[in-house]
């Protein structure tokens, strides 16, 4: 059974003993349940300060250590640069981009898909660790 059901899977950004965002992630199910997605935001007045860049990372590492999760992906909406930067400085890839997958404001919007192997994370972990150490 692919569930930690005692580890959440949703967890709130708490400032000063304020939740000001979420993070969170859903495990895929059947031949994919080795699959989770992330999602995350931000309350506005608090952008540009890091957070996420600083929140993104202990979350892949919450997850790779707690689940039985082999790939980690986030979907990213064309055009919101911020949220592909905080993917691909916490190690993820650009995989695949879906053309005109969604809609928003009667427009079709392509979705950028962001992967993060179980593997990716181990070497990226030893490749910090390393780097520590010099
Ligand atoms: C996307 C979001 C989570 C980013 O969180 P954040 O804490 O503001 O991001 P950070 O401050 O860690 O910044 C991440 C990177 O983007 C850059 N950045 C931040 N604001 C920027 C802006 N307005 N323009 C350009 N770059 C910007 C930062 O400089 C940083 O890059 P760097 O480390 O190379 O300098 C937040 O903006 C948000 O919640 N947006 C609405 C919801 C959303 O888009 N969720 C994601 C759906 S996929």
């Amino acid at each position: 059974m692919n569930r930690s059901y005692q580890q959440p899977v949703n967890l709130a950004i708490d400032i000063g003993g304020k939740a000001v965002g979420n993070v969170g992630f859903t495990i895929k199910e059947d031949i994919y349940r080795h699959n989770a997605e992330i999602g995350y935001w931000l309350g506005e007045a608090h952008w540009g300060q890091g957070i996420m860049t600083e929140v993104l990372p202990a979350m892949v590492n919450y997850i790779f250590v707690n689940f039985q999760v082999n790939r980690l992906f986030g979907c990213v909406l064309e055009g919101n640069k911020v949220s592909m930067r905080v993917l691909e400085q916490a190690g993820f890839r650009a995989e695949a981009i879906l053309k005109k997958a969604a809609i928003k404001n009667n427009q079709y919007l392509d979705e950028h898909i962001f992967a993060l192997l179980r593997e990716e994370f181990v070497a990226r972990q030893g490749s910090i660790s390393m780097a520590g150490k010099q």
